[in-house]
């Protein structure tokens, strides 16, 4: 039932609207100044209400001045009630907000039009405000969504590259072990070399070197065949360096791309946080791609959330692998080409990954970046990867994401990101670019 709250201070012309107002259907409450319209309104939500102006005290304008600064009665369509000639007042409060008026005497049809057009406008608004709660929450249920995905293909990502990743560590890591046994045996054949010097330095020391004593030493340096090691043990001690570096990159790498951050941007080294994640992904690409980047030097740090924008890369490396994949096939000797460049453009990076695969035909590139997307099969992809990617760069960092492609040569992907004044971010690293990322 629509309830009309009718303020004004003379009974008789109250009387009359209280009348008109029931006869049409409606429930009705009364206030006879501007004081109790402000409580009556507030404590009884009414969806009309019709004021009096001229009241002794406070105004109807006054009413109505009060009415439209509160949040929560503003939207009550007012009706002023006015005397004849008094223009004035009503050009004020229709200024002030009011939604229409009605002069006094009135006649009762007019009256009871005016508040049927003004209850239809108050449902209006009052279905536009649903509609707009129903949306925002909606909208606030997508977004939810939408986070939780990203999470999951993050997580689902991670799991995956955790296969390749143990790969690339368990092939230094095996032939440092390898170097190490060899390393174990050589000590045990200088050991027996070692005694017998020993034995000869204190004979020398003693005057009392003898030829069988000679003989002796001469079979143990044969034994531990020193030309041998001498060229052999440097070699393998520097291959276990190197081994144990890579396993040490590796093992950054997978620190800097899993960077949970502070949930906050930070302004990082794009080029760095770029060769981490080729470096983590390397087992999805390297047997179908050589690796060529393009680092710009003079790349500035840009501000963004670390772990987001790693994991837009690896979805552009990975398609770019499935790409040139499909076109080499399974277990070709050619490679194709992963061509990774950054520069600066003015006032934005620009971070193009591009590959020599199959290229994206015409008929679907529209579809692309649509949710659930794909044209591979079940286990390789699942559609969310460039959706994903766009949403972290357009929607959380401002920038672009677009591509050119040629089919049976392959595609460019286009990451463009604004580089915004360092100082609203909370870290920065020094640039570092390192060759032996990959
Ligand atoms: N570099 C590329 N070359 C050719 N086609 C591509 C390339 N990148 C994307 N596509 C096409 O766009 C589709 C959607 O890509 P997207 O990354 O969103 O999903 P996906 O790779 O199929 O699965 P997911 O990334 O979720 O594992 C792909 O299935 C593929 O058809
Ligand atoms: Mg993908």
């Amino acid at each position: 039932m629509t309830r009309v709250l009718i303020v004004d201070d003379s009974p008789d012309i109250a009387r009359l609207m209280v009348k008109v107002v029931e006869e049409n259907g409606h429930d009705v409450v009364t206030a006879i100044n501007g004081r109790q319209a402000l409580e009556v309104a507030a404590s009884e939500h009414p969806d009309v209400i019709l004021l009096d102006i001229m009241m002794p005290g406070m105004s109807g304008i006054d009413v109505l001045r009060h009415l439209k600064a509160s949040a929560e009665l503003k939207a009550i369509p007012v009706i002023l009630v006015t005397a004849m000639n008094d223009d004035t007042d009503v050009i004020a409060g229709l200024d002030q907000g009011a939604q229409d008026y009605v002069t006094k005497p009135f006649k009762r049809e007019i009256l009871a039009a005016r508040v049927r057009s003004a209850i239809r406008i108050k449902q209006n608004h009052d279905q536009l405000v649903q509609l707009n709660e129903r949306l925002k929450a909606e909208t606030a249920e997508r977004e939810r969504m939408q986070r939780e995905l990203a999470q999951a293909q993050k997580l689902e990502s991670i799991g995956h590259l955790a296969a390749g990743i143990a790969h690339e560590i368990n092939t230094p890591a095996q032939y440092v072990g390898d170097n190490i046994r060899f390393l174990k045996e050589v000590l045990a054949d200088f050991e027996g070399l070692l005694k017998k010097l020993d034995l000869l330095l204190q004979a020398g020391k003693q005057g009392k070197i003898t030829d069988e004593l000679l003989a002796e030493v001469e079979a143990a340096v044969l034994e531990a065949d020193v030309d041998f090691l001498t060229d052999e043990v440097p070699k393998a001690i520097g291959q276990s360096l190197e081994g144990i570096d890579r396993v040490a990159n590796i093992v950054r790498a997978m620190k800097e791309f899993s960077h949970p951050g502070n949930g906050g941007k930070q302004a990082i080294n794009l080029n760095r946080a770029i060769e981490s994640t080729l470096t983590v992904s390397r087992n999805e690409w390297k047997y179908v791609a050589d690796l060529v980047t393009d680092f710009d030097p003079e790349l500035p740090p840009v501000s963004c959330l670390p772990g987001d924008f790693n994991q837009v890369i690896l979805n552009l490396v990975v398609n770019g692998a499935h790409a040139i994949a499909d076109v080499i096939g399974e277990n070709s000797d050619s490679k194709g080409t992963l061509a990774i460049r950054t520069r600066r453009d003015e006032d934005w990076v620009e971070i193009q990954v591009a590959d020599t695969g199959s290229g994206i035909p015409e008929d679907i590139r529209d579809n692309i970046f649509d949710h659930f997307f794909t044209t591979k099969e079940v286990g390789k992809g699942t559609g969310q990867g460039l959706t994903i990617a766009r949403s972290i760069v357009v929607e959380k960092h401002g920038g672009t994401l677009s591509f050119e492609t040629q089919v049976g040569r392959g595609t460019k992907f286009i990451i463009r990101l604004p580089i915004t004044d360092a100082s609203d971010v909370d870290e920065t690293r020094e640039p570092e670019l390192t060759e032996a990322c990959c």
